[in-house]
């Protein structure tokens, strides 16, 4: 059977789909595949792994006659028409808690280098211009007793409110269910959005991208947050209306953003570069050996399981 790779992957998961006897090629330059060459060499194939640079529409799976299973690489899902895959009977499987950790570390990253002007402090110091220390020089924000805001508490989710709980961070969350684990152990209080962006010092994004989350941060509700505030967002930039959060930048309505993600990736808006509160980060939450080659393993195990006649391991 021939499998497809859209970018070339870690070879632990290349080398145990060949092990396993697939025919496996993959797209070999390290930038997205055009859409035509996608179509090209995934019409005959009977799995394709992709990752989230790849927009799987149904002119795409309309193409993939032979396809039983789309493998993204990645937890998100977005790029892929999942309804219409399974009115085709394709399996999609996505790559979560293998970078759960990954993610959560580069959002903590994040928040610290917001809360102590971690970038700008480098650029003063790089630009020869550090001339002693002083008293009023790049102050920032402590985190022990900050109300920490995290929209979305699942797996990703969870792992920050750890992580901002051991820095002091009393934690606040908006979500569809309760979370148990962390309203028991970090005394977590779950509140609607708009008390969560009211209350938050830190607030993070932890949702999937979907219908009911694109601009769940907008120019009704971006406002509430304080001017004090920090915004990371490590989930995907169509949640937040940028060109708000821009403009909040720019007045100081908040204190910063740190992100990792875009609205229209690659495509940052020039806006962002002018602005020392923001810092901006290259889509590196799972940007990790470990996870990597994790969600390569996972990936290839999900493929082998469906085309081998059993249940994916991680199905959307
Ligand atoms: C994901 O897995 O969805 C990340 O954004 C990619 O690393």
């Amino acid at each position: 059977m021939k499998i497809f790779i859209t970018r070339q992957i870690p070879s632990i998961g290349i080398n145990l789909l060949k092990e396993k006897g697939f025919k496996v090629s993959v797209y070999r330059k390290d930038k997205p595949i055009p859409k035509k060459e996608f179509i090209k060499a995934a019409e005959d194939c009977d799995a394709v792994i992709s990752l989230l640079t790849e927009k799987i529409d149904k002119e795409v799976i309309d193409k993939m006659k032979n396809c039983k299973v789309i493998a993204n690489y990645a937890v998100g899902y977005n790029n892929i028409d999942v309804d219409y895959a399974k009115s085709k009977r394709i399996v999609v499987t996505n790559t979560p808690d293998v970078l759960t950790d990954s993610t959560a570390d580069l959002t903590m990253s994040l928040v610290l280098a917001c809360s102590r002007r971690i970038s700008e402090s480098e650029k003063l110091v790089r630009s020869g211009k550090f001339v002693g220390w002083k008293p009023q020089l790049l102050l920032g924000m402590e985190l022990r007793n900050k109300y920490f805001g995290i929209l979305g508490a699942g797996r990703i989710g969870t792992e920050v409110a750890k992580r901002a709980h051991s820095f002091g961070c009393k934690i606040i969350y908006y979500a569809n269910s309760e979370n148990c684990f962390l309203e028991r152990n970090l005394n977590a209080q779950k509140l609607s959005l708009n008390a969560v962006l009211k209350k938050s010092d830190i607030l993070s994004i932890h949702l999937p991208l979907n219908s009911k989350t694109y601009h769940l941060l907008n120019e009704k509700n971006l406002p509430l947050l304080k001017r004090s505030a920090i915004l990371i967002n490590t989930a995907r930039g169509e949640i937040v209306d940028e060109k708000v959060l821009i403009a909040m930048l720019k007045s100081k309505k908040i204190f910063a953003a740190g992100l990792d993600v875009y609205e229209d990736e690659p495509n940052i808006k020039k806006e962002f570069y002018d602005l020392e509160n923001v810092i901006l980060l290259p889509h590196i939450g799972s940007a990790t050996n470990e996870a990597r080659n994790k969600m390569s393993l996972l990936a290839a195990k999900n493929v082998i399981a469906v085309l081998s006649g059993k249940k994916a391991i991680t199905p959307v």
